[in-house]
């Protein structure tokens, strides 16, 4: 049995703990303990509670990070949407984009996605697990302890495959938790000649059973928009994947509104982007569980307008934010600046930013993380700074300087 290990003190520790899942949060809902320290033991919170108090109780704890510094801690953020598994770059599309093309009329040149799909499939799962870790870094720095990654850019069975497999190697080599989606629906390939249906009776068929005999991944995502997928081939795929022990998930309204009233019909765990979302449809998130996730990263990237989480917030959703980080829409892979960004745009409050790359994401996720609470693995994001308003203040500039993750306390 380890030692006890005693974090602290913090000037504030931001549990998150007992927030609601749903609906807009005030700032003096936030469950803040001043003089406050953490007591994690294999890798598990097991207690949390003033400082001082804490050092009496377990008197032969090893001590870390009291060194006289403010200290502020939140729980480690989630990033709940990512497409990080990739090769290649978009560069040239950026250029187009702001020269005056837009995303869908590159994509339909055979740019855009199909892009990245040909540097992807030249590239080998050891390649690619290394992209994935280096990315994985970037995001350790910000305090982001679990990621979400897409597949999507192989798009035939053998790629596909590879990209899986290379997201498992990247996550047995770091101490952030990865967690796989299959996105093998995200475009038909120009090189498939067949149907939309046809393309995706394939995957059914033959990629799907060596997913899950490989337990390479039990979720699964579909593009819902013009030039991807149409919603009555998508709602076919979803609700097959979903016989077959999927949890579903949807990249809906992002250009073309609709996908999204298909995402909270079929009750998936979350429905991605919401950018032209409409009002009709922000009311039926009220009773949902589905999680709304805004990504601002791809608003930014694409100059479009932000996903409308005021009134999804005011319409009890259950909101999330996340990188989308890809290498044509959403290129910057920063979530403290994006969260920012969309809280001053949006008027989130700071609670509710926060709870939107915390536990509100992690719900998207659909597992326990992203709040510090006696039982749950350890997760903290560690700033060096006197209040967490400054978090968001500095416009995402202020990065922890330590995360900790299960026993491990990583200094960046
Ligand atoms: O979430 N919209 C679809 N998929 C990604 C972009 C993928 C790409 O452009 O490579 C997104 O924005
Ligand atoms: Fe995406």
């Amino acid at each position: 049995m380890e030692n006890p290990i005693l974090y602290g003190p913090f000037i504030e520790l931001i549990t998150m703990h007992g927030l609601p899942l749903h609906g807009s949060l005030k700032d003096e809902e936030l469950p803040v303990i001043n003089s406050g320290g953490i007591v994690v033991e294999e890798g598990v919170v097991i207690d949390t509670g003033d400082y001082h108090d804490l050092s009496a109780k377990y008197h032969s704890a090893d001590k870390f990070l009291n060194d006289g510094e403010p200290l502020v801690a939140t729980p480690a953020f989630v990033d709940c949407h990512t497409h990080i598994c990739w090769a290649g770059d978009r560069s040239h599309d950026y250029a187009l984009r702001v020269a005056g093309k837009s995303y869908l009329e590159i994509a339909k040149a055979g740019g855009g996605i199909m892009d990245t799909v040909l540097s992807t499939r030249a590239a080998s799962q050891s390649e690619l697990a290394e992209v994935i870790l280096e990315r994985t870094e970037k995001l350790l720095e910000q305090g982001i302890a679990i990621i979400e990654v897409k597949s999507g850019y192989g798009l035939d069975h053998e790629n596909e495959l590879k990209m899986l497999r290379a997201i498992k190697e990247a996550n047995s080599k770091t101490p952030a938790l990865l967690i796989p989606t299959f996105l093998g629906a995200h475009i038909k390939p120009k090189d498939f000649k067949g149907t939309h249906a046809e393309y995706l009776a394939e995957l059914i068929n033959k990629t799907i059973p060596v997913i899950k005999e490989e337990e390479l991944a039990d979720r699964a995502d579909i593009f819902v928009e013009e030039g991807a997928f149409d919603m009555d081939i998508s709602r076919a795929y979803a609700e097959t994947l979903r016989e077959q022990g999927f949890e579903m998930t949807m990249h809906v309204d992002q250009f073309h509104p609709g996908g999204a009233e298909l995402a909270i019909e079929l009750d998936c765990v979350s429905a991605d982007h919401l950018e032209t979302t409409n009002d009709e449809t922000i009311m039926k998130f009220r009773n949902s569980d589905t999680v709304a996730v805004a990504l601002p990263g791809a608003s930014l990237g694409l100059g479009m307008q932000y996903t409308p989480c005021r009134k999804l917030l005011d319409n009890d959703a259950c909101v999330a934010i996340a990188t989308d980080w890809n290498p044509g829409s959403a290129p910057m892979g920063d979530l403290l600046v994006q969260a920012s960004l969309i809280g001053a745009a949006e008027k989130l409050s700071i609670s509710e930013t926060l709870a939107a790359i915390t536990f509100r994401a992690a719900q998207a996720l659909r597992i326990d993380a992203g709040v510090i609470h006696n039982g749950a693995r350890a997760g903290v994001a560690v700033f060096k700074t006197d209040s967490h308003r400054k978090i968001f203040y500095n416009q995402g500039q202020l990065k922890p300087a330590y995360t900790i993750i299960n026993n491990e306390c990583i200094e960046h």
